[in-house]
């Protein structure tokens, strides 16, 4: 919730610049873009309106409440949705800009990643004692590191047994991320490719603003206007134009991709940089200086300086001294779109246009689902890829403002998001890393990543981190075909994955302001622990059934209003389940290769007088979906429903859409929390028949009104059974 109390500006430029959560309040534009905001009025209504502008701009907002939008260039497209719930304001939204890709089965696993692995080696000694820790583990990265002199699409000398290692990964049911930059150096076979194929990079306007005594240098580059930066490679580099109006550039670029694809099998593409950033770009004001430059110079007096130096540059530039519209990027004077735009109109859709081009290169690369991950995104950017909350800090700050952003994103279309765990930037330790990875269990992207240079966080290193990483990772494993099944409903029907408890209880005006719970779709709350030293957390329960899942509490319902929770540093996070709802799940296993082959269960929760209700999507996990056509994609696509009363209960699921082609485990056990009479175990039936349960694992416990229902294979969910009905009585 914003105070509009006080004046408040807010530029949006996507810009190389991590999130400032130290401060009080940082106003700063980061990676992305997103005109976009949802009001609610005091009679819990709430709207949304988005502005479609791609230029520098900036919004202020304060007293009124009134908010003031400014944009420096380009066209301006509103649109108004008028909820009146927030969940449908966001939908509605979505309906506009389009619905969010579904990840990969496996992207939804743990990831563990750092810049500054200096070889493969040191790379597999830390994938290998996490797992020798028993840390449920799906994707490692490779940052940086793995290039040959961070050049894209080459592999280092310390890298050599990359393929190999990524072979073995395989092998165990693991997947491979690595990272991506737009800018590629201009004297190696990738670019002389790319300008063989007419694809385009970003080039200046004229002959005669090219810096020839550098650009010349380059036999590759010479005879271009290709406007020449500086980002990791040692040498200049060239930006893609992914907005080439003849789409050369993108079909290079997935070229690209294929063929470095047959040397290394990676499965998902990391994109950075892509705002885009350019380092240490300077500033010009005739030709001498402009020769006398290393580095990339835009002008900043004469005719060409009207796009880099307007008359109001917005907030963008103002919040720090000595700063221009191209200050970490590249030229606003540069020319796009084939020749047919300035970067001053375009800038703000580069990593969207990275997104969207490095998407639609996966069927060719990997002909597999996968995931894309962007650093700057604009609206639309969640049909192409997820996103990481970019260059946080090891601070607690951090990790508090993350669970912000992880629900801001997916009011943007992007619930694919998570930040940095154990924060990126500077030195974390055992109890952030601990709470961090309880927090970030519960992101629907779930990666450790850390800097160059800092000592290493992985769960591995504290056997305290280890085991709550377990713990909490064991329940995100366990939980994950619910999470799948909200991911589904995010693509199919634009739905959050992630929201606030506002979201749910738009009329309860305590939720407005809470911005350390949060829920996963309907039914799940997690209210994690946030600050050093803290050992319950004041949680707020809106008017409704809450059921706790932590193990010390397990089944006991849950007062309305705040409640002091414990927040264990060596047992799970506090984690509630609101009645009324079914969720799926599967038992958790270290990979989610393995668990999603375990049998299914089903947690029914019971509200009073109230049936219950969920669902569970079930895929080939990675598959691809032709044209995103999410509607003829293979799938089972079960709706349950529970209902009871003094006599006994009945389950009954439907298969809304089965496909034949899917082969979903049974679902062997259900568990009914909230139960008040004892079942007849021995008079169960399964679409009439009488079945017989595993008394083992079957039983009524009177003091939490817990049920366990569960028998071998119990019943089928494959496409051939349609519907069943499960009923029994009760003692
Ligand atoms: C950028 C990214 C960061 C990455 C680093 C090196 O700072 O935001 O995640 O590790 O570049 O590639």
């Amino acid at each position: 919730m914003h105070n509009l109390d006080r004046y408040t500006t807010w530029p949006m430029f996507a810009r190389d610049i991590g999130p400032d959560s130290g401060s009080a309040l940082s106003t700063q534009n980061l990676y992305g873009v997103h005109p976009f905001y949802m009001c609610i009025e005091s009679d819990g209504k709430a709207h949304g309106v988005f502005i479609l502008n791609s230029n520098a701009q900036e919004v202020e907002t304060g007293p009124g409440p009134h908010l003031l939008y400014r944009t420096i260039g380009g066209r301006i497209d509103m649109a108004f949705f008028p909820g009146p719930t927030p969940e449908e304001v966001i939908n509605q939204y979505l309906q506009h800009i389009g619905f969010p890709f579904l990840p990969a089965y496996w992207a939804l696993g743990y990831q563990l990643c750092r810049w500054g692995y200096g070889s493969l080696d040191a790379m597999k000694t830390v994938i290998s004692r996490n797992q020798a820790a028993g840390i449920p583990l799906d994707v490692p990265y490779a940052d940086i590191d793995y290039m040959n002199h961070y050049e894209d699409f080459t592999e280092g000398d310390n890298w050599s047994g990359f393929p190999a290692y990524t072979q073995q990964l395989h092998n165990q049911g693991l997947h491979l991320i690595v990272i991506f930059d737009p800018a590629v150096e201009v004297d190696y076979s990738s670019f002389q490719r790319g300008i063989n194929a007419d694809a385009m990079f970003i080039e200046w306007a004229r002959d005669d603003q090219v810096p020839h005594n550098i650009q010349d240098q380059y036999p590759m580059a010479k005879n271009t206007k290709i406007m020449l930066g500086n980002v990791w490679p040692e040498r200049n580099t060239a930006f893609p134009d992914f907005l080439d109006t003849q789409n050369n550039t993108n079909v290079w670029w997935a070229g690209e991709f294929a063929q470095f694809h047959k040397t290394l099998p990676f499965d998902g593409m990391w994109i950075d940089m892509n705002e885009p950033s350019n380092f240490d770009t300077g500033t010009y004001s005739s030709m001498e200086e402009q020769l006398a430059n290393a580095k990339l110079s835009c002008p900043i007096s004469g005719p060409d300086s009207s796009l880099d130096v307007p008359p109001y540059p917005t907030q963008a530039v103002y919040q720090r001294s000595g700063e221009y519209l191209f200050s970490k990027t590249l030229c606003m004077l540069g020319k796009t779109a084939r020749r047919s735009r300035n970067f001053y109109d375009t800038k703000n859709l580069y990593g969207w246009s990275e997104a969207r081009a490095t998407y639609q290169a996966i069927p060719q690369v990997t002909g597999k689902r996968s995931a894309v991950i962007s650093r700057s995104t604009f609206p639309s950017s969640g049909r192409y890829g997820g996103h990481w909350l970019g260059d946080n800090t090891a601070r607690w700050e951090d990790l508090q403002t993350s669970v912000i952003g992880v629900m801001e994103f997916n009011m943007f279309g992007i619930p694919y998001v998570g930040s940095d765990i154990c924060g990126f930037n500077g030195v974390s330790n055992e109890e952030l890393c601990l709470r961090w990875h309880q927090f970030g269990a519960f992101s629907p992207f779930s990666r450790d990543h850390n800097s160059e240079g800092m000592p290493d966080q992985d769960p591995a290193v504290w056997p305290s981190v280890a085991n709550a990483a377990r713990i909490a990772l064991g329940f995100r494993y366990y939980y994950l075909p619910y999470l799948y099944s909200l991911h589904y409903n995010a693509a199919r029907y634009g739905h959050t994955v992630i929201r606030p408890l506002f979201f749910e209880y738009p009329k309860d005006e305590e939720t407005l302001e809470i911005s350390e719970q949060f829920l996963w779709g309907s039914a799940l709350m997690i209210a994690p622990a946030l600050y050093q030293g803290q050992t319950t957390v004041h949680a707020y329960f809106p008017s409704d059934t809450w059921y706790s899942l932590q193990p010390e509490t397990y089944g006991q319902k849950m007062f309305s209003g705040f409640n002091d929770v414990n927040a264990p540093l060596s047992s799970l996070t506090p984690v509630f389940v609101r009645g009324g709802f079914i969720l799926p799940r599967q038992a958790a296993n270290t990979t989610t290769t393995a668990s999603r082959l375990n049998p299914f269960e089903v947690l029914i929760t019971v509200k009073t007088n109230a049936a219950s209700s969920g669902e569970l999507y079930y895929d080939n996990g990675d598959d691809i979906i032709p044209n995103d056509n999410i509607e003829q994609h293979p799938r089972v696509h079960w709706q349950f429903s529970f209902t009871s009363s003094i006599v006994g209960g009945v389950f009954t699921g439907n298969c809304e859409t089965c496909s034949t082609a899917v082969k979903p485990p049974t679902l062997d056990t259900i568990e009914i929390l909230g139960y008040p009479s004892a079942p007849n175990f021995s008079g169960f039936k399964l679409d009439g028949s009488s079945v017989t349960l595993d008394m083992s694992k079957t039983s009524y416990d009177a003091s939490t009104q817990r049920v366990m229902i569960s028998s071998k294979n119990l019943i089928s969910l494959m496409a051939l059974k349609k519907k069943f009905t499960l009923s029994f009585s009760n003692n």
